[in-house]
């Protein structure tokens, strides 16, 4: 990669190292540093957060999203990116995101995310691209190599590998699926992004699969170092190394933060005990090595970046990404009516989700200070209601007071940042109802009413029909309201479509039943069938289906060939102004022996067409295109068949359709009688015997182990909301006047503090305890925790107190050698 640049040589530099530099450069040195050895010329690297910007933290760390990071440019989320359908867009973002970080001299910047989107009420789904694997792989792959730019140096982190999609309980859940799932929905986009992104990183995630943490899978890290060949460095999640030499025997190099050398020893004595062989550690530290030397260029001075020119990256891709929901004909706006602007959203945009992912954006634009010059008959704004769901009467009547004058009434409306936050899921998914009764009382106006909404998940929409036009800006980023703007003005032609489904009541949900998991485990009692797969399987109406998106324009499909290598066929732009359409391929096959989705997305390309021309269309086929995992041969096979392809301007609008016919195997690998729900897609209702027969094995008891009613004994990997069963009286006590707080918090509105209290409190592992502290509690005290939280306070305190007094003197001694080692080398 840097011309003239002196590569490291990794085998000369393994055989010098110790034992101890070995397992010391395999944890982290700091929150986000990983370790130098300076007598070998390994220097340390940094990695930070992404992926809608760099969140790089120059003081106090944190993974939440606490502390202020340097200034960095804010992207649109990757819930808005993927309405893009477009991976050059992605491509750009990813490469200036790519340029910052390394001009910040980081080396790995941590996104972006490619779990989907299970159910519309997981916290963290703005972060994620898609509730389709396809769609998810090609988006990340875009961004990917646009970080991973030859310019930069810079090596993404695709995160978090895998089946990684509810917040609560996040540290310590068990995903209970069949394999033919993994495969299919959960681990495709992450190959994609492997094979075709070649991202150099991968973050595990959190969370169990069938029973192990995932950075301690041994399946599932075979499919990615095996089947899929990646080279790359996987990294544990913040605090999600669980056992670290299994997780090294695994396959998992990094773990992250530091522990402050306490896991160090553990692999040091587990290669003594002959637990791992050194060799684990040599391939590890390779691969590390590999990484580090690959991204020298990032740790090189440069110049620094266009902050304006970034903006701009900013904007364009926000442009590409807002959804055009519904439209009367109001839109694009005649800018001569008289235009109110209404909505706290107007002048506080929402342009971001809360937690590791925040973003300290350079600027940020507001349709507020913009509106005045890009709308000449704009007469005002109004905040019309307060941002946190209070009830205002006075800001409602000041509202409907302006737009009693106006012509078109524009509304901002959307999600508070609070409302769409890692480490929480969303109690629902509705409109806060301040809002819905604004929109009514403006409804009775009888004005045109333009929606403008911001929220990076799904929500209900009861209120739509109230609308005139509604324009989907999801989280647009920095530069998102001007993006907005020249979509409303029509400066810019709407392009994006829905990267997800918009059902009309959260019940509707596949996964309603079995979302989040409570105790233990959650099951994926549906299958394959989550999102459009579901709904367009069972014929369920959707508000607004997965691919839809209107535009100025009008398009038309036609002649459709099929041939072995792919479908070609033309777009007319029948309208009066030049426009994006983005086409997707969906391919079915009826008479399966397999059970399947009634279709699936297996291409799509966006195309522009100016006004009154056709453009040739055209979609390869690859190797996703009609495969399907057998569970029978363990392999992914095509079945042979006639299969239908379908090209549609959403999953429910299809234009055109054709056949092809496969030669493969017909394999019968299920017992039909057994999966009813599964061959007719009605999967919200699985019952233990078919998910049994569909897993292959007993349902692993989601309970927690109670001895006694509401008692249980809590161990390393329980977590601290579970005091709230412990055996110790006081414990118990605790949680009871911690759960009075975060239900005051709650009352009072305080939800951020009280998300918090949910997110780093309730579910944090006891593990967390020492694994995210930076060794300030260690192992051994966290065994004195144990024991007091286990009904015996005294014992426990002695413990802790003990081991905390070995601890401060094992640092003394330590800082001691190191001084002296320091001066003897100076002399
Ligand atoms: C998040 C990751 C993030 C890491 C570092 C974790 O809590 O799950 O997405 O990259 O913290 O901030």
């Amino acid at each position: 990669m840097t011309s003239g640049r002196k590569k490291m040589n990794i085998e000369e530099i393994v055989s010098k190292m110790t034992l101890e530099e070995k397992a010391s450069l395999l944890s982290g040195k700091d929150f986000w540093q990983t370790e130098n050895i300076d007598r070998l010329g390994v220097p340390s690297i940094f990695l930070s957060d992404g992926p809608s910007g760099l969140r790089k933290q120059a003081a106090a760390a944190d993974r939440l999203g606490l502390n202020k990071s340097i200034p960095a440019t804010c992207f649109p989320s990757s819930s808005t990116l993927a309405n893009s359908w477009n991976e050059s867009v992605t491509y750009e973002v990813g490469k200036a995101l790519g340029e910052e970080a390394s001009y910040e001299k980081v080396s790995v910047l941590l996104g972006p995310g490619a779990n989907m989107k299970r159910n519309p009420r997981c916290g963290r789904n703005f972060e994620y691209y898609t509730e389709d694997p396809y769609l998810a792989g090609k988006m990340a792959s875009g961004f990917v190599r646009g970080i991973q730019d030859e310019n930069n140096g810079v090596s993404a982190c695709v995160k978090h590998f895998a089946a990684n999609n509810q917040e609560e309980r996040r540290m310590v859940i068990d995903t209970i699926l069949d394999e033919r799932t993994l495969r299919e929905i959960y681990l495709t986009a992450f190959e994609i992004v492997v094979r075709e992104g070649k991202t150099k990183t991968i973050m595990s995630s959190y969370n169990k699969i069938n029973g192990d943490f995932t950075n301690e899978n041994q399946p599932l890290m075979d499919i990615l170092r095996k089947e899929w060949g990646y080279e790359g460095v996987v990294v544990t999640d913040w605090g999600g190394s669980n056992d670290r030499v299994d997780g090294l025997r695994a396959g998992n190099e990094l773990e992250m933060p530091t522990t402050a050398g306490e896991t160090n020893e553990e692999v040091i004595q587990a290669v003594k005990d002959g637990r791992i062989e050194e060799k684990y550690l040599d391939d590890a530290v390779k691969r590390l090595l590999k990484l580090i030397d690959e991204t020298t260029k990032a740790r090189e001075d440069k110049e620094n970046f266009s902050v304006e020119a970034h903006h701009k990256v900013a904007e364009r891709a926000a442009e590409e990404s807002v959804v055009l929901l519904k439209n009367d004909g109001v839109l694009p706006l005649d800018v001569k009516k008289k235009i109110a602007v209404i909505g706290n959203y107007a002048k506080n945009p929402r342009y971001q989700g809360a937690g590791s992912s925040i973003v300290n954006p350079t600027r940020i634009d507001s349709a507020f200070d913009l509106f005045p010059d890009a709308v000449e008959g704009y007469i005002g704004y109004e905040q019309g209601f307060d941002r946190y769901g209070k009830k205002s009467k006075k800001l409602a009547s000041s509202a409907i007071k302006l737009a009693s004058s106006a012509d078109v009434i524009i509304m901002y409306i959307g999600l508070d940042e609070v409302s769409e936050a890692e480490g929480v899921d969303r109690p629902e998914i509705k409109l806060p109802q301040n809002q819905i009764d604004l929109i009514d009382e403006l409804s009775k106006l009888s004005k045109p009413i333009v929606g403008v909404l911001s929220c990076g998940s799904v929500i209900e929409m009861p209120w739509v029909d109230k609308l005139s036009a509604l324009v989907h800006s999801s989280l647009g980023g920095q530069a998102g309201a001007g993006a907005t703007i020249s979509v409303l003005t029509g400066k810019v032609n709407p392009s994006g479509k829905l990267s997800e489904t918009y059902l009309y009541n959260y019940e509707d949900t596949p996964s309603f039943k079995h979302f989040p998991g409570k105790m233990k485990s959650v099951e994926y009692r549906e299958g394959l069938f989550i999102g459009y797969r579901y709904f367009d399987t069972t014929g369920i109406a959707v508000r607004f289906p997965f691919g839809y998106g209107l535009s100025y324009t009008s398009f038309e499909y036609s002649d459709l060939e099929v041939t072995e290598t792919g479908v070609s066929f033309n777009i007319k732009n029948t309208g009066k102004l030049d426009g994006k359409e983005i086409a997707q391929l969906y391919i079915g096959l009826k008479y399966s022996n397999v059970f399947r989705p009634k279709k699936e997305l297996k291409g799509f390309t966006k195309v522009f067409v100016k006004a009154g021309e056709t453009v040739k269309a055209e979609i390869p086929f690859d190797d996703k295109s009609f495969r399907y995992f057998d569970i029978s041969t363990n392999k992914w096979e095509i079945e042979t068949g006639d299969y239908d392809i379908y090209i549609g301007a959403s999953v429910k609008d299809i234009r055109l359709e054709g056949k092809i016919h496969k030669d493969g195997v017909k394999n019968t690998p299920y017992d039909k009688k057994q999966l009813i729900s599964y061959f007719t897609g009605r999967v919200d209702d699985v019952d233990d015997a078919e998910f049994t027969a569909l897993i292959g094995r007993p349902i692993p008891s989601p309970e927690f182990d109670f001895y006694k009613k509401n008692r249980m004994k809590l161990g390393y990997n329980d977590t601290v909301g579970e005091i709230r069963y412990a055996r110790g009286a006081f414990t118990r006590f605790l949680f009871h006047v911690l759960n009075g707080v975060y239900k005051l918090m709650k009352k009072t509105g305080k939800r951020s503090t009280a998300n918090l209290i949910e997110m780093s409190v309730y579910n944090q592992p006891f593990r967390g305890l020492s694994r995210l502290t930076g060794g300030a509690i260690n192992m051994p005290m966290l065994d004195g925790i144990l024991v007091i939280v286990n009904g015996n306070f005294f014992k426990g305190l002695g413990i802790f107190l003990k081991e905390n007094g070995k601890k401060n003197k094992a640092n003394k001694l330590k800082q001691k050698a190191e001084k002296e080692k320091q001066s003897a080398s100076a002399n």
